[in-house]
């Protein structure tokens, strides 16, 4: 079958990015191996997506070339998203941090993409893997479970490899790979970290208890929330600061209950209280943080005037820099994102097209292009979808 432009993937980058050609009058089709069309969509924001950011701007965003991003984003913006979101009357709100989640439903999303396809005139297949790719003088040949397509031109929409059991495959970097355009070196970000044995025998007592924590590593920090699993730790902070960890790194936490911390417990000590270290705690902190704290940092629990001034501070300053060393992430079973990709030095960052290969685009996360976590990937592959749909 011979149409003018197949999109491999039909994801958040592949689907939007395929109605945007249909209404210039292409003729496209969208491939995917899955079941299920849109499945990380259905799946993100805990069921009810957090589909943009309204303070998306390219600083939200980490790749090789931090400058890449900056055209797609300006022109196709987190308020022309939600324009179209309003379009469709999707009831949504601010969460937090100008994160938007619809009220309903994640497939509230998925209907609205289908739409504008159908409206456009795209076709879209599932349950079709696509198997390689050939190159013609003028077209590129797609070979599938379901038999051969032929285009003009081919948009790889394919994503990262985050949660394989949604369909994740490493097939975007291969088919990269074999037109000679590199991918830099990929890893599971957005992902919660596990912790050493002697740790973590000591923090999953904590499972389910979360504290607002300031997260710091390699001179970049997010103030959020952290939460104890029994795996490790996870939470926004946690997943924040893992696209910027390295294996070996220390992340610093920031858990200082209140600006004047310090201040209180001095105020209260020098009253001459005999209230217990631990009961001061607890009116800031979960009880059983509390106890388990006090023995990771080795303080012993005695009335707060039994402490000289300085003992105050240094204990302080224990919860101003509590220093974790992770044993690891959990990998891309559980990541939200993939880290690294196409290299975008190889890539047009206005359409989106190979430089030396006319026709081949890349789309979303599949690319050296990666957004914190608060509905900055999908803004992403709105934004590049978007760009590449008007070239294709
Ligand atoms: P995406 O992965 O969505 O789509 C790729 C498609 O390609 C898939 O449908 C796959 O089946 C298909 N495919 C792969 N190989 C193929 C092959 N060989 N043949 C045919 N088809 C193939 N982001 C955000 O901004 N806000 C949020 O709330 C969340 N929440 C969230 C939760 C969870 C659990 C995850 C895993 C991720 C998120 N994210 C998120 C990240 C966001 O989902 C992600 O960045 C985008 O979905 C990426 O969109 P793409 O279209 O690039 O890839």
């Amino acid at each position: 079958m011979k149409t003018d432009v197949i999109v491999i993937g039909a994801g958040a980058a592949g689907l939007f990015c395929a109605a945007q050609a249909g209404f210039r009058g292409r003729n496209v089709v969208v491939l995917d191996h899955a079941k299920r069309l849109g499945g990380k969509i259905l799946m993100s924001g805990g069921g009810r997506c957090n589909f943009t950011n309204m303070y998306a701007s390219p600083e939200n965003f980490l790749s090789n070339n931090p400058h890449f991003c900056k055209s797609a984003l300006s022109r196709y913006t987190q308020w022309d998203f939600i324009a179209l979101v309003n379009q469709y009357d999707i009831a949504h709100h601010e969460k937090t941090l100008g994160q938007l989640f619809c009220d309903d439903s994640a497939k509230q999303i998925v209907d609205m993409l289908l739409s504008e396809c159908q409206k456009a005139n795209v076709r879209v297949v599932n349950r079709c893997p696509v198997e390689g790719i050939e190159k013609t003088a003028n077209d590129f040949v797609v070979n599938t479970g379901n038999g051969q397509y032929q285009c003009e031109s081919l948009v790889v929409a394919t994503g990262g490899l985050s949660m394989p059991k949604l369909g994740a495959t490493p097939f975007g970097y291969k088919i990269a790979e074999q037109f000679g355009i590199p991918v830099t070196p990929v890893r599971a970000a957005l992902v919660p970290f596990t912790l050493h044995d002697e740790d973590k025998e000591v923090l999953s007592e904590l499972s389910g208890v979360s504290i607002d924590a300031a997260a710091s590593c390699n001179n970049t920090q997010f103030n959020e929330s952290m939460l104890f699993t029994h795996r490790g730790l996870s939470g926004p902070a946690v997943l924040q600061i893992s696209s910027f960890w390295e294996p070996g790194d220390t992340v610093s936490f920031d858990i200082t209950p209140a600006a004047d911390f310090t201040e209180k417990l001095l105020a209260l000590r020098n009253s001459n209280t005999n209230s217990l270290l631990s009961n001061v705690l607890n009116e800031w902190f979960p009880k059983r943080f509390v106890q388990t704290i006090l023995a990771v940092f080795g303080i012993d629990n005695k009335p707060l005037k039994q402490y000289n001034e300085k003992q105050l501070i240094a204990i302080c300053n224990r919860f101003n820099d509590w220093q974790v060393k992770p044993n690891g992430t959990e990998g891309y079973r559980t990541a939200e994102v993939t880290l690294g990709g196409v290299d975008t030095d190889y890539l047009s960052s206005k359409t989106m097209e190979a430089k030396q290969v006319p026709g081949l685009y890349f789309i979303g996360e599949v690319v050296d292009v990666t957004g914190w976590l608060g509905g900055y990937n999908f803004q992403w592959a709105w934004s590049s979808g978007w760009v590449a749909g008007q070239y294709v």
